[in-house]
C-alpha cells in the first residue's frame, strides 16, 4: 500500500523530462508527492495564518477561475494580500501540470483555488461533509458526467505541522465493494433536482453512483477503520497530486493548506479504461452518461 504514494525529488515546478511512469502512476489512482518545491511565504503574508481569516459560514477561501476571492474576511489589504498568495500557488501548480502531463494542458479546466486556514482536526461536521473518512471526491450539486478531478495540494504550514491523510484501496476494489449498495438511479428525481435548482446541470446514472459510493464509503464505519489504507504525513513544504474522484483519501490533521482543482475531460487521458466512468461502466455493463 506504500506505493500508493510516488515520492519525487524535483527542485523546480518545471519538470524538465516527462516521466510516463509518473503519468501511468497518477492515472491508476496514486498520489505523487513532490518534496522539494520552493514557496516562499513573504513578510507581509504571514498575518494571513489565521483561522478567523475564514468566513465562519464558509467551507474554505477560494478564489475562482473569474479572480473573485470567497470566504476571506479582511481589509482591503489584506484580502489583496490574500489574492497574491492563492494566485501564486494557482500559477505554480499550472506549471507543475503543465509539464508533468503536457498532454493534459490544452483541456484542462481551472476551477477555483483554494486556502484552507482551519485546522481540520477538531472541526465539527455531518459525516457526509466530514473529509477526515475515506472517500473519493464526487459533488452534490455540480453533476461532471464522467470528467476527472485532478487536484494538486500543498502543505504551507510554517509551524512543522504536517498535513496528514489517509490514502485506501483502488477504485476498482472500492467499486466491486459498493456498486452491491448503490440505491437504483431515478430519472425522474435527477430531472426534479434539476428542476428545482438542487443540482447545476442534470445528475446522470455516473453520478448518482459517484455520490452512493462517496456516502457509502463515508457512513460505514467498519469499512472507515478495517479497508486496506495507509496513513501518511504531507510535511511543509510538500505538494501532492491526484485524481481525487479515484483516490480514495481522508485529511486526518493539519492547517493552512492551498489546493488547486482541475477538470479535466476523458479525452485527454493516456488511459481512459482507468478512469471511474469506464470502471464503473464495465462493471454494471451499461452507458452511465
Ligand atoms: C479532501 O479533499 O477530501 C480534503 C483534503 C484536505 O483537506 O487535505
Ligand atoms: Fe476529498
Amino acid at each position: 500500500m506504500r506505493s500508493s504514494i510516488i515520492s519525487i525529488t524535483n527542485s523546480n515546478w518545471a519538470i524538465d523530462r516527462q516521466q510516463l511512469e509518473w503519468i501511468a502512476a497518477l492515472e491508476s489512482g496514486k498520489v505523487l508527492h513532490f518534496k522539494n518545491l520552493p514557496f516562499e511565504i513573504n513578510e507581509n503574508e504571514t498575518s494571513l495564518f489565521r483561522e478567523s481569516i475564514q468566513n465562519p459560514k464558509s467551507r474554505n477561501i477560494s478564489l475562482g477561475s473569474d479572480g473573485l476571492l470567497k470566504g476571506a474576511i479582511g481589509d482591503a489589504t489584506t484580502l489583496i494580500t490574500l489574492k497574491e498568495l492563492i494566485f501564486r500557488f494557482r500559477n505554480l501548480s499550472q506549471v507543475l501540470v503543465h509539464s508533468l502531463v503536457p498532454k493534459y494542458a490544452e483541456y484542462l479546466k481551472v476551477s477555483p483555488t483554494s486556502f484552507r486556514p482551519l485546522n481540520i482536526s477538531h472541526r465539527k461536521q455531518s459525516w457526509r461533509a466530514d473529509d477526515r473518512r475515506l472517500h473519493v471526491d464526487a459533488f452534490a450539486t455540480r453533476p461532471n458526467y464522467g470528467e476527472r478531478i485532478l487536484r494538486v495540494f500543498m502543505n504551507i504550514n510554517s509551524n512543522n505541522q504536517p498535513r496528514v491523510w489517509r490514502v485506501g484501496e483502488s477504485f476498482e476494489s472500492i467499486a466491486e465493494q459498493f456498486i452491491p449498495k448503490i440505491k437504483p438511479y431515478s430519472k425522474s428525481q435527477a430531472k426534479f433536482l434539476n428542476v428545482v435548482g438542487l443540482t447545476k446541470s442534470f445528475r446522470s446514472e455516473y453520478d448518482h453512483m459517484m455520490l452512493q459510493i462517496h456516502d457509502a464509503m463515508k457512513s460505514d464505519l467498519n469499512y472507515q477503520k478495517n479497508s486496506p489504507q495507509i496513513q501518511f504525513e504531507f510535511m511543509p513544504g510538500d505538494v501532492w497530486v491526484c485524481f481525487s474522484d479515484q483516490t480514495s483519501h481522508a485529511a486526518m490533521s493539519g492547517q493552512y493548506m492551498m489546493e488547486q482543482t482541475y477538470n479535466l475531460p476523458l479525452k485527454a487521458l493516456y488511459d481512459s479504461q482507468s478512469s471511474p466512468l469506464a470502471v464503473l461502466t464495465s462493471k454494471v455493463q451499461r452507458k452511465l452518461v
